[in-house]
């Protein structure tokens, strides 16, 4: 088969694979707890399915401009004002098919071929595949030692004179942990002042635990979003947990907002158009849901750290916010990759490697899922790991021996 250099370098996504690899295993009765999902168990806002639904009644399903329909990013500039403080017009807007078009649109119109993006690990999994995906090259800048946090001091040493833009997720996929504002201030500070692209992927803004909140980077720039190097991601997949609609939001100065369009144009066309109306409705409708989602998550995390305690051999940093932690497993003499087969093979939990994210030794867990799948999972994996448990454990009706430890 020939396939072109570019398309050879491009990973699959490990995330994604685990779904299908779980998908499989569940559909052949096997009793699977999936600890890799990216998506909370929340059901649809109701102003969201309302608003989609009068979409579909009307009958009404057709193009809408490409950068999204003008309700949608009158909503988005309301929410950029109540959320960043900044007055964003339209033309600073372009909804596209999910936070990953937004981002992808980002690269392909900022970075040349050759040209590098800063990762601050642990990064997302799509972040690097993405800057290849568009010739750049994702130079990596690793955390403070046995920390999540990135440093000001690591990330100047890694920029070059063919530094484009940096990627900023904070709170963070894969540890959960929220930056500090003093790291916050830095960077924006540093990137404004250096010409650098700040690209600030704030999908989980809305997630965060114990009172916490993310300050956003536009409060430490003097510039308004017409000349600021800070761009903004956001999306409705995580805050309402609307996964399967697809919306993701771009918030930066117009000139590059035009060719993102452009791009989207000759790619995707505007995003549907029932998953517009249904993110307007999300958007406009009542907020209480995203309080409460964010409740339920923080619960969830608390179950996960009770558990985690009683894992031996396993330490965590306790998320910030999020649905992802990042326990460090380095004392089973495994690879990430390999210990995550096992646990799949062995204890049918789904986990994914710390290495999809740029941190050998970690697997990221998530409690995006029910409290039961949280406590079952880790007692799987506590039986598959720790030896002082015991030997026998039923999963689903049947009784499994271990008889490796
Ligand atoms: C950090 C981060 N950014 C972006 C996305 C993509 O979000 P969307 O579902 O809107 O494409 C995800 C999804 O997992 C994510 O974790």
């Amino acid at each position: 088969m020939a396939v072109c250099q570019l398309a050879k370098m491009i990973n699959e996504s490990p995330t994604l694979r685990l779904n299908e690899q779980a998908r499989i295993l569940r559909a052949k009765g096997e009793p699977v707890i999936h600890l890799g999902i990216g998506e909370p168990k929340n059901k649809t806002p109701i102003s969201a399915i309302l608003s989609a639904a009068a979409r579909l009644n009307a009958g009404d399903i057709k193009y809408t401009p490409t950068d999204g329909m003008p309700s949608l990013k009158k909503a988005i500039i309301q929410y950029t004002e109540n959320n960043y403080n900044r007055l964003a017009g339209l033309e600073n807007i372009i909804v596209s098919t999910g936070a990953k078009q937004s981002l992808y649109n980002i690269l392909f119109t900022i970075v040349n071929p050759q040209e590098e993006v800063l990762l601050l690990a642990p990064y997302w999994v799509s972040y690097p595949e993405m800057i290849k995906m568009v010739s750049g090259v994702p130079v990596v800048v690793a955390p403070e030692d046995g920390t999540f946090h990135p440093n000001m001091r690591d990330t100047e040493k890694a920029v070059t004179s063919r530094t484009r833009a940096i990627i900023l997720n904070s709170p963070n996929n894969p540890s959960g942990v929220l930056y500090s504002e003093d790291f916050i201030a830095e960077i924006v500070e540093y990137c404004e002042r250096k010409g650098i692209y700040l690209i600030c992927d704030d999908i989980y803004q809305k997630l965060i635990f114990d009172g916490k909140i993310a300050v956003p980077a536009y409060n430490y720039t003097k510039e308004d979003i017409e000349s600021s190097h800070v761009i903004v991601v956001n999306g409705v997949s995580k805050m309402y947990g609307m996964t399967g609609f697809r919306i993701g939001w771009v918030v930066g100065p117009r000139e590059l907002v035009k060719v993102m369009a452009n791009l989207q144009a000759q790619m995707t066309s505007n995003p549907p158009v029932v998953s517009q109306a249904a993110a307007e409705g999300a958007l406009l409708g009542d907020q209480s849901v995203v309080e409460s989602l964010r409740l339920t998550i923080q619960n969830n995390r608390d179950v996960m750290m009770n558990e985690l305690i009683g894992l031996n051999g396993v330490q965590v940093t306790k998320p910030d916010g999020t649905f992802y932690c990042l326990p460090e497993f380095r004392s089973f003499q495994m690879t990430s990759a390999e210990l995550s087969n096992f646990l799949l093979e062995k204890a049918l939990v789904c986990t994914v490697p710390g290495s999809a994210f740029g941190m050998e030794g970690y697997l990221r867990l998530s409690y995006a899922g029910s409290v039961k799948d949280i406590k079952d999972g880790i007692e799987r994996l506590k039986w598959a790991l720790d030896p002082e448990s015991s030997d026998d454990i039923y999963i689903g009706n049947r009784k499994l021996t271990r008889d490796w430890l």
